[in-house]
């Protein structure tokens, strides 16, 4: 059947018609929103480079959650910037650690949000690097037993999840040990399977303040130019334990979302990044895009590819354009 017979342009004629045939349909249940915490008090900084975005000490972190959670936002995940950075980055598994504080502050305010903490060392390195550095490189395995405390300490913390991002070899399988040789068989891991070394992290360096000292990260995070790699990270980490897989960035490997997607049965994260963010940010300060639309019809893209959770910093805007039924 062809046309004059077949006419799509029929089902697109009203607003309620469209709806009705609608695929993908975004909703608040979808996203999680990162978020930056720091120490002091009563401290707010908006990141230049990502506007709309701030770095938050503990106490003025909770009083945001209130406000989140009124949009209906069930999650959040949270990167520290602590006070001191080492060569070793222990300060990530101290007890009293700014990440440890502000989900402990978290969830006694707001037992029901899920509260996830990003795990790496970058924050936390006086280099910068994402793990321990010897002869000029980061030692994967040395690194291992680091990861595996601070995953540890988070979680008594109380945090509900945690999120490697460091991608070294074997993670995954560290953390899912420690957690479970301490009591905690029941602590979702979400892992960044397929982290690509991406300029799209630009922004969040400064948010983070994790820039690399010296060199790149492309010793240990993805080329951009592998999937065939990036089904080999997912299945580690899937057969590791991963309980959630997760693409980063999201914009620029939709087709990684999707391979995913159709060759593994966990739930699927992808990771909208700051510099997908904020070039979208730029341009409607510029008012040569429409901020709301754009980024609705990017997080729609990233579920319809195949992400049944958005790591997004238009989460609380996109529950609201949402609840407000645009
Ligand atoms: C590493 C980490 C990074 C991001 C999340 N976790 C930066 C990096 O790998 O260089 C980037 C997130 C973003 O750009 O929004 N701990």
């Amino acid at each position: 059947m062809t046309f004059p017979i077949d006419r799509p342009r029929r089902l697109r004629r009203t607003e309620s018609l469209r709806r009705m045939v609608r695929e993908t349909v975004l909703t608040a249940d979808d996203l999680i929103y990162p978020m930056f915490v720091v120490p002091g008090q009563n401290f707010k900084r908006e990141i230049s480079a990502m506007p709309g975005q701030y770095q938050l000490s503990a106490d003025t972190f909770v009083r945001e959650l209130d406000h989140i959670s009124t949009l209906g936002i069930r999650a959040v995940i949270l990167f520290g910037i602590p006070e001191n950075k080492d060569p070793h980055g222990l300060a990530s598994c101290h007890p009293e650690g700014i990440v440890q504080q502000a989900v402990r502050a978290a969830k006694k305010e707001f037992p029901g949000l899920v509260v996830i903490t990003d795990v790496c060392l970058c924050e936390y390195t006086s280099h910068g690097h994402c793990g321990v550095i010897r002869d000029g490189e980061v030692q994967n395995d040395e690194t291992l037993d680091i990861l595996a405390r601070q995953a540890l300490s988070h979680v008594e913390a109380g945090a509900d999840m945690v999120a490697p991002s460091d991608m070294m070899d074997g993670r995954v399988a560290a953390i899912r040990r420690i957690l479970d040789e301490n009591g905690f068989g029941g602590t979702p891991v979400m892992s960044y399977a397929a982290k690509y070394a991406s300029g799209f992290y630009g922004p969040f360096r400064e948010a983070a303040e994790s820039a690399p000292q010296f060199g790149d990260r492309r010793g240990y995070q993805m080329d951009p130019s592998n999937v065939r790699e990036a089904m080999h990270e997912t299945a580690l980490d899937d057969r590791e334990g991963a309980d959630i897989l997760m693409v980063k960035p999201a914009l620029s490997y939709l087709d990684v979302i999707a391979k995913v997607r159709a060759r593994f049965d966990r739930p699927v994260a992808a990771y909208n990044v700051s510099g997908e963010y904020s070039m979208v940010k730029a341009a409607a300060r510029n008012g040569w895009i429409e901020e709301q639309r754009v980024a609705l019809e990017i997080l729609t893209s990233i579920k319809r590819a195949g992400a049944d959770l958005i790591l997004t910093y238009w989460a609380p805007d996109a529950a609201r354009w949402i609840k407000e039924g645009i």
